[in-house]
């Protein structure tokens, strides 16, 4: 999955008598966005009520991520800028967590003492213990902070659903497996119950998230053989769901059966993220990545055969240790081979702990940059070229935003943008509009 920042939300739930704020400031990818969400229901829960503005919080959650090593910085820099907030009032509450506290913990005690409570991405699910105990701790008076708030039912569109933690492969530049462990599935029953509530409680688009998403299997012996494909089919029965989508699938588990059920399944979007990192066998190879270049390949043709309008996405890293001109020139054909709307392109970043950290990092920043542009250049080239393609086409797009009166965006089943300029559409409803132009990576488009 594409790492990004989040910005804070701006949620507001409605709670009748002064209670304590939290601002909360989330980096990494969707996997800690949910975890920021978990932890933040806990703190709704616990009387705490939004505030977007950090000077008036009496608490605030960094939620960190350690992708790369910019990633690190981000994290060390906000947190270090929260130290006069943070002394400028004894009472204040600072938690920092995820998987940068997982990482390096003695690091964040040494560097930042101030700090209240450290939470590492393996114990997100013990954050309401934790945190409570801190707080009986040092105030004594937790349970006045209850009674718990009540929420508006002002639940976003688009909710996220964990359905598997850490990962189980070795990918030989990747921190993930340290930080946030081996693999553990959540039971069938539990996804389909909570997918179940976030609807009635107004959710209209469902994100499935893990890391390798597409190798979900239920967690209780005997497994038979369900799969990812059968929890797809069963989600896709829940009423009032409109879209489901996922993060991260991996190569490897795109099957017949897998691109067979995407189509089935009217819900499921047509579009799909799937993580290439590079177009050479080589490379690859010393990522362990377990695909090469043609099973990837014919893994989007597999898709495509089955899901004409699938839109495909990916992630690369260029200038990985020993990338060659020739091999980070077959990344490029693979591009145009692959027919890609659009990509995230990352400059190797050497991580302590992983395999390839052994390995030296000979390809200069420069270089890396380079390597960079020309990748978006042409992925964004080649997602332009698409989306001018469907100008005159008709798509059904769910509202999920509005600005004034009149002006209304949404994405298409395959992840395309598009804005509306129309009074009245209905946040969370699906519209079949007409794509009338193309501004950048926007479709433009009028109701049907
Ligand atoms: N589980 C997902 C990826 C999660 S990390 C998968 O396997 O596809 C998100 C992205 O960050 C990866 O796809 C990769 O492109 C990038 N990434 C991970 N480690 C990196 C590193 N050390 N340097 C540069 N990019 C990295
Ligand atoms: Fe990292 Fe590889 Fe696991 Fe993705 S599959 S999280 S890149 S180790
Ligand atoms: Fe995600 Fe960053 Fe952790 S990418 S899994 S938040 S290291």
């Amino acid at each position: 999955m594409g790492t990004r920042e989040m910005e804070e939300k701006s949620k507001q739930p409605e709670i009748k008598e002064r209670k304590l704020k939290y601002t909360i400031k989330t980096f990494g990818c969707q996997m800690n966005v949910a975890d920021s969400a978990e932890m933040e229901a806990h703190l709704i829960k616990r009387g705490f009520i939004f505030t977007p503005e950090r000077e008036g919080a009496d608490l605030i959650l960094v939620n960190t991520c350690t992708i790369r090593e910019m990633a690190d910085h981000k994290a060390f820099s906000f947190v270090g800028k929260l130290k006069p907030w943070k002394e400028a009032d004894a009472s204040r509450v600072l938690v920092v967590t995820g998987c940068g506290v997982e990482r390096d913990r003695k690091k964040f005690q040494k560097r930042f003492p101030y700090v209240d409570l450290l939470v590492g991405a393996k114990d997100i699910q013990s954050f309401p213990e934790l945190l409570d105990r801190h707080l009986k701790n040092r105030f004594g008076r937790f349970d006045d902070i209850v009674p718990a708030g009540i929420l508006d039912g002002n639940v976003e569109m688009s909710q996220m659903v964990t359905i598997m933690r850490g990962c189980n492969y070795n990918c030989t530049y990747c921190v993930v497996p340290t930080v946030r462990g081996r693999e553990i599935y959540e039971p069938r029953e539990k996804i389909l119950g909570e997918v179940r509530e976030k609807v009635a409680q107004g959710a209209r688009e469902i994100w499935l998230l893990g890391q390798t998403v597409n190798s979900y299997k239920p967690p209780d012996p005997p497994t038979d053989d369900y799969d990812f494909s059968d929890l797809l089919t069963e989600l896709d029965q829940v009423e009032g769901l409109k879209r489901i989508r996922f993060a991260s699938p991996h190569p490897f588990y795109v099957t017949e059966k897998f691109a067979r059920t995407m189509a089935a399944c009217s819900k499921v979007c047509e579009h799909i993220h799937l993580p290439v990192q590079s177009g050479s066998n080589r490379i690859l190879s010393a990522m362990k990545r377990n695909y090469t270049r043609e099973t990837f390949l014919a893994a989007l043709d597999l898709l495509r055969k089955h899901v004409p309008n699938i839109s495909i996405t990916t992630d690369f890293i260029v200038g990985f240790p020993g990338e060659t001109e020739k091999e980070f020139k077959e990344t490029l054909s693979l591009v145009e081979a692959a027919g890609l709307d659009s990509s995230f392109c990352f400059k190797y970043s050497p991580r302590p702990g992983t395999p390839a950290w052994e390995l030296k990092d000979d390809v200069p920043n420069d270089e890396k940059n380079r390597r960079v542009n020309l990748l978006l250049e042409l992925t964004e080239k080649e997602g332009r070229e698409k989306a001018r393609a469907l100008v005159g086409s008709h798509q059904e797009v769910l509202i999920s935003e509005s600005k004034g009166e009149d002006i209304f965006r949404g994405k298409t089943k395959s992840s395309w943008r598009v804005r509306i300029k129309k009074p009245g559409l209905i946040l969370g409803e699906v519209y079949e509009v007409g794509i009338k132009s193309t501004h950048s990576r926007e479709l433009h488009g009028e109701l049907v």
